[in-house]
């Protein structure tokens, strides 16, 4: 009978077993309670009719020979009350048992459940930009919450509801079999057309499953998309008429295939009790039949007919739960598959601290294709580039829009690996060298600064921890916010929101250039860090820019050519392919020449 479990369902069961395993360290006497309680909870179940079973026997036969009934026969009333009692009593322990299995296991799941969230998360940050490029942001919120969650509880059910319910059916096999191969023949061939049953339907509910989460993941991609843009879409007029259409289409599909699932679970379950009703039908009728002929005794049919009727919940809840079960192997997949994503970018097995820079950086016929996902169709966003970055000097990026200028940035920090070619250190791949080291040596401006969910403060420090509150004061007054962020509500301590995108631009940028001078690193990288800034500001920002960098490696994509010519390095992009690399001196006579 267990061979019905097998079969793909079975290696489904492992893949969840191996994906949960390194969260369940630590819970193995927990784990191992669990199992003497389930294995109560069988010996109680199968131990439950017999009283009944007893009291029967004497009442039809008190001259039988048996053990019991001859105790029984030997002082009646003292018999009768002890069985009853022993009948309640065992009902009070399956009842305990039931409870304190199920605050154990449930406990037990939702711990390694929990963990697992947390490991999840954190191996999404650690994941590189191209992998969160390439995905919806609320597709990934759903499954670390919503998949986690489902198969919390899909776990907890297997641990109480499957594997119970398969050694109950085993146990009370073996017992009827024992007592009249017949009846147990009967039960054999019901329990077993109940378990294929659930075996052909889990299939199809899984794949139902499967189709319904997909859609769900669309849903939620949707909502973050249509959320985070509802300033352009309330302005342009999209957020009634097409967006409402839209979201309401993706989500009747999601609604069509749960309601699917449901009316397959919901299905089984009847199924199953149809199985269970026919069976002990035809076993009551064989039953009688036997009784009349002496062949067993009316106890051993109503030990029978007791244990059909018994195994009515868990089957019921089996079938469910089976139901359940292609749910959760759908949750589990989507979310092993995230989980056994390795980072692309992380350190090589023996990195080491990135040294100070001494000559420079340089690309080596570096080329970045776009992360597409159809492959004949991905441009080179970055073609052939080889150029140099010398230490110490100011090197100005520039070029069009879409020329490459933030991408080659990004090489930098290994935000982005080359697709082809390499990115020097002085001389060495930059992969030698451990991702943390490097990137704690540099100051970033991103053309399109955000602040994380922290305090201001925090924000501020997150390239320096260390930094004291005087030192982070001097930089905002520097740039000019320290009197914005003292008259924020809660001054330093105010938590940033949606990225700062309560701010003003000018301020956001400003806080941002704050946090890139308060790391005070020896490489500068800036893209555009006056974007935003009015002509004031931006001049100061620059000046201030200026002493900053002074003798440090610095890249500063700019369209300004005045801004060329203060620098000492040109880098010039056009459609991705180096334009001109050379001195900013030579570059400006270039320019004045008109070649
Ligand atoms: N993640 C990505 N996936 C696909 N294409 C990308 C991706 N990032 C950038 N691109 C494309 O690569 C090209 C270069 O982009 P990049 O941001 O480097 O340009 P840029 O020179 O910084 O332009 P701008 O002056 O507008 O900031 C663009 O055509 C852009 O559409
Ligand atoms: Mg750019």
């Amino acid at each position: 009978m267990r061979k019905a479990g097998t079969g793909w369902r079975a290696l489904e069961i492992r893949r969840i077993v191996a994906l949960l395993r390194p969260y369940a360290a630590g819970e193995g006497k927990r784990l191992a309670a669990a199992i003497a309680l389930s294995i109560s909870i069988v010996a109680i179940h199968v131990i439950r009719p017999w009283p009944l079973k007893w009291i029967l026997d004497f009442l039809a036969k008190p001259d039988q020979r048996g053990a019991v009934d001859a105790w029984v026969a030997s002082a009646p009333a003292r018999g009768l009350f002890l069985l009853s009692l022993l009948f309640v009593a065992l009902a009070l322990a399956a009842a305990w048992a039931d409870f304190a299995q199920s605050l154990l296991v449930n406990g037990l799941g939702n711990r390694i459940l929990y963990r697992f969230r947390t490991a999840l998360f954190a191996n999404l940050m650690r994941q590189p930009l191209v992998f969160h490029e390439a995905r919806d942001m609320g597709e990934l919120v759903t499954r670390v919450l919503y998949d986690t969650s489902r198969l919390r509880r899909g776990v907890n059910g297997l641990m109480i509801r499957v594997f119970q319910t398969l050694a109950i059916f085993v146990a009370t096999l073996a017992v009827l079999f024992w007592i009249d191969p017949l009846l147990g023949a009967v039960l054999a061939v019901g329990g077993l057309l109940a378990f294929a049953s659930m075996h052909s339907r889990g299939r199809r509910i899984a794949v139902a499953s499967k189709k319904q989460r997909r859609k769900e993941g669309k849903l939620a991609a949707l909502m973050a998309d249509d959320l985070g843009s509802v300033r352009e879409l309330q302005t342009f007029g999209g957020s009634e008429g097409a967006t409402h259409a839209r979201f309401q289409r993706k989500n009747e599909k999601s609604l069509k295939y749960e309601q699917r699932v449901r009316k397959l679970a919901s299905g089984l379950v009847l199924r199953v009790e149809l199985l269970l009703a026919l069976t002990i039908a035809v076993a009551l009728w064989i039953g009688a039949t036997a009784v009349q002929s002496g062949r067993v005794t009316p106890g051993d049919l109503v030990l029978f007919i007791s244990y059909a009727i018994a195994l009515r919940a868990p089957f019921t809840a089996f079938a469910y739960q089976t139901g359940r079960l292609g749910r959760t192997t759908a949750c589990a997949e989507r979310l092993a598959r995230i989980m056994e994503t390795e980072p692309a970018i992380q350190d090589a097995a023996h990195a080491i601290a990135a040294p100070a820079l001494v000559t420079g950086i340089s690309l080596d016929r570096v080329a970045v294709r776009a992360a597409r996902k159809n492959r004949s169709a991905r441009k080179m966003v970055l073609d052939s580039v080889s150029c140099r970055i010398p230490a110490g000097e100011r090197t100005a990026v520039i070029g069009g829009n879409g020329s490459g200028k933030s991408t080659l940035l990004r090489l930098i920090p290994r935000l982005l690996e080359p697709s082809e070619g390499s990115v020097l250190y002085d001389g060495e791949d930059l992969r030698r060298y451990a991702l943390s080291s490097l990137r704690s040596r540099m100051s970033v401006v991103f053309q399109d600064s955000v602040l994380a969910g922290l305090s201001v403060r925090d924000n501020l420090a997150l390239g320096m921890p260390e930094a004291t509150d005087d030192a982070i004061r001097a930089v905002t007054r520097a740039v000019g916010i320290h009197g914005f962020i003292e008259r924020l509500p809660n001054g330093y301590d105010t938590r940033v929101r949606r990225s700062g995108d309560l701010f003003s631009g000018g301020e956001r940028q400003r806080l941002a250039i704050a946090r890139a001078l308060i790391r005070d690193g020896p490489i500068w990288i800036l893209d555009e860090p006056t974007t935003g800034l009015d002509q004031d500001a931006a001049q100061e920002m620059v000046d201030i820019l200026f002493r900053a960098t002074e003798g440090r490696t610095t890249l500063w994509v700019t369209h300004d050519s005045e801004m060329v010519e203060r620098m000492d390095w040109v880098i010039e992009l056009s459609e991705g392919t180096i334009q001109y690399t050379g001195p900013a001196a030579r570059y400006v006579r270039r320019q004045a020449v008109g070649v």
